[in-house]
């Protein structure tokens, strides 16, 4: 590079660092720069600096149950994950990237395996990840102990576990998961720990829309506003309820989990009484009394994990169901989510069945309310393409002006009455602290 370029890098950089601050002071007016979402400079900034020091969900223990079953998942956009469990049980995860020259290893999303053999030129690792085997390896490296020079074989990526869930990082310094998941882990227990045997999650579905990844967490986070006129058709049909909004709304690191309260429903999440009324009483005996007392009364339940691991439990329209889902950013414009169904090992099977028909039907990838929302989060991320979106703020005030207070709330963690936009300005603090440190 001339001198003449490097120095309009230089001031370009500059620039952008000065409107990456100019993004963090605007949220404390709840205000939030609509270039933040999809512009190129903040998608390669996140490969660098947030996808490579968060925990990312990658999959549940009970999808890989047996030795040899692996699933294949990523961090953020490029770092492919290989997880698997060994003959012994334990689960590895590991890095994608064969050490010859760098050949994908395995391009299936899932299956059973004794060990994986490179499709270039075959060099074949354990289900551990190590190297065991060289084709050719005499006449390729006559007397040189290429095996032990590469004995480590594949890299391994960092994982921890809670209540199932398998989260990996890149990050070999990051805290501990029980420290990044924090107090939010009250609340996941909300999601996954009703019964002893904890849940199960049936194999993904996947699709690619032309939106930005954080739109989805950041609705997922917070918004209960959207949902009597996106899906103004759920009321129509008596889907979900007309009365007014009530709820909780909890911010946590980044986290967030919203309870829809309507006292006096006859389902929540502890209680499906015509489907399965063992629930309660098991759902009782596991969680704290204070959780118990939340669920008690919640309807609806539905959160992120910061940054991008989503999910709801809704007890509304005709069969309760649970999913969870990753965004994982492929462009700035373009987000491939993986949805998955999830319900407790001890529910009835004709329960399950019906749960899984209503969450496709519901949430599944051509779900009625999954289609109302992709199409409302590809315009949002089209406009922040545009020229004008540098004049344009999101509005994140909804329920700040009101100041509602939640009385007796037993959990910890920031709260707030619904409707409410403070949990989406947690998201993108959090999302600002990872950009511009
Ligand atoms: S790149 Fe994998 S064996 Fe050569
Ligand atoms: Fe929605």
């Amino acid at each position: 590079m001339t001198i003449e370029v490097l120095s309009e890098k230089k001031r370009e950089d500059g620039e952008f660092a000065h409107l990456l601050e100019d993004a963090e002071l605007s949220l404390n007016d709840n205000l939030v720069p609509l270039w933040l979402l999809a512009d190129p400079r903040v998608f390669d900034l996140e490969n660098q600096k947030l996808w490579s020091r968060v925990w990312s969900f990658l999959a549940h223990e009970s999808e890989i149950p047996q030795p040899g079953d692996y699933v294949v998942r990523n961090i953020g956009t490029y770092d492919s994950v290989i997880l698997i469990r060994d003959e012994e049980g334990t689960v590895h995860a590991l890095s994608n990237i064969c050490a010859h020259r760098g050949m994908r290893i395995c391009r299936a999303d899932l299956g059973n395996t004794s060990h994986f053999r490179c499709p270039y030129h075959g060099w074949t690792y354990s289900s551990e990840g190590k190297l065991i085997g060289i084709p050719y390896r005499t006449v390729a490296y006559a007397d040189e102990p290429i095996l032990e020079k590469y004995s480590e074989g594949l890299k391994r990526i960092r994982i921890d576990t809670y209540n199932g869930f398998i989260f990996g990082s890149l990050d070999g310094d990051i805290e501990p998961l029980s420290s990044f998941l924090g107090d939010f882990r009250w609340y996941l227990d909300l999601v996954s720990k009703r019964t002893p045997e904890g849940l199960i999650f049936y194999p993904p579905l996947r699709h690619v829309s032309n939106f930005n990844w954080k739109i989805a967490a950041e609705n997922f986070a917070c918004d209960s506003y959207h949902v009597k006129t996106t899906h103004r058709w759920a009321i129509s049909t008596q889907t979900i309820s007309d009365k007014p909004f009530g709820g909780v709304q909890v911010a946590i690191n980044g986290h967030a989990i919203n309870c829809n309260i309507t006292e006096g429903n006859p389902r929540t999440p502890i209680r499906y009484p015509e489907f399965w009324p063992q629930l309660t009483e098991l759902s009782e005996k596991n969680l704290a009394p204070g959780q118990f007392t939340v669920l008690k009364k919640t309807m609806t339940l539905f959160g992120n994990v910061f940054p991008n691991l989503s999910f709801i439990n809704t007890s509304q329209g005709n069969v309760p169901f649970l999913t969870f889902r990753t965004w994982k950013p492929i462009a700035p414009d373009k987000t491939e989510f993986c949805t998955w169904f999830a319900v407790e090992k001890e529910a009835p099977e004709d329960f399950k069945k019906k749960s899984y028909a209503y969450y496709i039907q519901q949430h599944g990838i051509a779900g009625a309310f999954e289609v109302d929302d992709v199409e409302i989060w590809k315009y949002i991320t089209a406009n922040s393409r545009s020229n004008e979106a540098r004049k344009v703020k999101l509005n994140c005030d909804v329920g700040f002006h009101t100041r509602s207070k939640v009385a007796d709330w037993p959990g910890p963690g920031k709260v707030a009455g619904h409707p409410n936009e403070m949990a989406a300005v947690e998201f993108w603090k959090k999302v600002l602290e990872h950009l511009r440190n």
